[in-house]
């Protein structure tokens, strides 16, 4: 299967989930306003890796928090942020799991050589290369997401 649906109905306000897509974890996260905003407040040309690495967007969009989140079921306005942050579960050094709610950015935390991503998922501080990328993902309905 190239897709795959999955229940976002118990995803709550700082919760995730990870599902395997791919044979490979994908993180998808509710975040809190605090998550937001400490995303929004980044300088992006301040970021290691200034790129948004979002398979749903065309070309070289830079790793804005609105360019790393996913928009709401609805849509919205484009250029706004979104709780929603959907994002492969594999760190971009050499393709351990970062734990989440970890590291010194609030966001997710590689224990294999220390790589620290924030809120949005962006590489803040470590050995790995990039953001965490995103892949292609869409809205079903209110509470499903589809991968691929
Ligand atoms: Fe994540 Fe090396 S695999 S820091």
């Amino acid at each position: 299967l190239s897709s795959i649906r999955v229940d976002v109905s118990g995803v709550t306000e700082g919760t995730q989930l990870t599902v395997l897509f791919q044979g490979k974890p994908v993180f998808i996260r509710y975040r809190t306003p605090d998550e937001i905003e400490a995303a929004q407040s980044v300088d992006v040309s301040s970021l290691s890796d200034p790129l948004a690495e979002n398979a749903n967007l065309e070309g070289e969009a830079p790793a804005t928090d609105a360019n790393r989140s996913m928009p709401p079921f609805g849509g919205e306005a484009e250029g706004e942020t979104s709780p929603w942050l959907v994002m492969s579960g594999v760190c971009t050094h050499l393709g351990c799991v970062p734990l989440g709610e970890s590291g010194n950015f609030g966001g997710w935390f590689c224990p294999c050589h220390g790589s620290h991503y924030d809120t949005a998922g962006r590489i803040r501080q470590g050995p790995a290369p990039r953001n965490l990328p995103i892949p292609v993902a869409s809205w079903v309905d209110e509470t499903t997401i589809q991968l691929g």
